[in-house]
């Protein structure tokens, strides 16, 4: 990085609390927090010794770079609100799920620094294992986007609208929907006094097995066998449970329908 930009983050979540921290850490000091609830930019805004404030129109309007990091479906209303202040900014969201192309409206560059992962508060995140998907209206600001990608993570990779649109499905798959089912398999365990540990290792297998091999070859179980009267037992077992049981016989029927390569 020739010199140190002027980095101000908009939103104090999640997203906001790590990458802040940990762009200060690797010697990109953010210099500003701007957050709509005041506890939550003071809190970020003190923690990382910066300015911070709740009123949109306070950012600083000589920002070089602008990262929101804000709800999905408040994107825009922020932009909105700070288009008339930060104009030559570079402005830059983090969502999987929104289009880069909703902030050509409010700003002359823009781009999209969505980093591939699930953030909790109380998680260190593994910085060196995820993928920050990257996109910029200008291949300076793109390649601008690629050199903090690498100063605080390890792997980028430039993903356009469309496929950041694909990706992030595929993520929610991935992560929300199997975390899901965990969940699921936890309640009906815990119904019948049985501890979730049980499932553990049988958890680690899947996971292990799925990242060495195509999933869809490393499938087990009685859908993909065709075990009719134990899918039956199964769906009957669930009875008390209409919402899982519409998720076991639809996921059935997907195992018995996709290809195993
Ligand atoms: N968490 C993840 O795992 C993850 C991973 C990759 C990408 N992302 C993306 O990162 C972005 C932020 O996600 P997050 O998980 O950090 O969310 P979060 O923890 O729920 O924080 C949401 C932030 O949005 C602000 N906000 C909510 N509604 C608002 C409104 N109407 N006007 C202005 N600000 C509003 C909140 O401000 P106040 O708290 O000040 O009210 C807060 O700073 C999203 O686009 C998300 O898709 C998240």
């Amino acid at each position: 990085m020739d010199k140190i930009p002027k980095i101000v983050v908009v939103g104090a979540g999640r997203i906001g609390w790590h990458l802040a921290k940990r762009l200060k850490g690797k010697g990109l000091p953010v210099a500003q927090v701007v957050s709509r609830t005041e506890q939550h930019a003071k809190e970020l805004g003190e923690s990382i010794q910066c300015k911070w404030t709740d009123k949109f129109e306070e950012i600083q309007q000589d920002a070089d770079w602008v990262l929101l990091a804000v709800k999905d479906d408040a994107i825009i209303q922020v932009a909105e609100n700070i288009a008339p202040f930060a104009s030559e900014s570079f402005v830059t969201h983090t969502s999987g799920g929104t289009a880069g192309e909703v902030l050509a409206k409010y700003f002359k560059r823009f781009g999209v620094f969505y980093p591939l992962q699930s953030f909790s508060m109380d998680h260190m995140p593994v910085w060196s294992k995820i993928p920050f998907c990257v996109d910029a209206s200008s291949p300076t600001d793109l390649m601008f986007l690629k050199k903090i990608a690498k100063t605080i993570g390890n792997l980028v990779y430039q993903v356009n609208d469309v496929q950041r649109a694909n990706l992030h499905v595929a993520a929610v798959f991935a992560n929300n929907f199997s975390n899901h089912c965990f969940a699921i398999a936890e309640m009906i365990l815990k119904e019948k006094d049985l501890p979730f540990d049980l499932l553990h290792p049988l958890m680690e297998e899947t996971l292990t097995k799925a990242l060495q091999e195509s999933p869809a070859k490393m499938q087990t179980g009685p859908a993909i066998r065709g075990d009719a009267e134990t899918l039956k037992r199964h769906i009957e077992l669930l009875e008390s449970h209409p919402a899982w049981m519409k998720i076991y016989k639809d996921l059935s029927e997907s195992i018995q329908k996709t290809p195993a390569d």
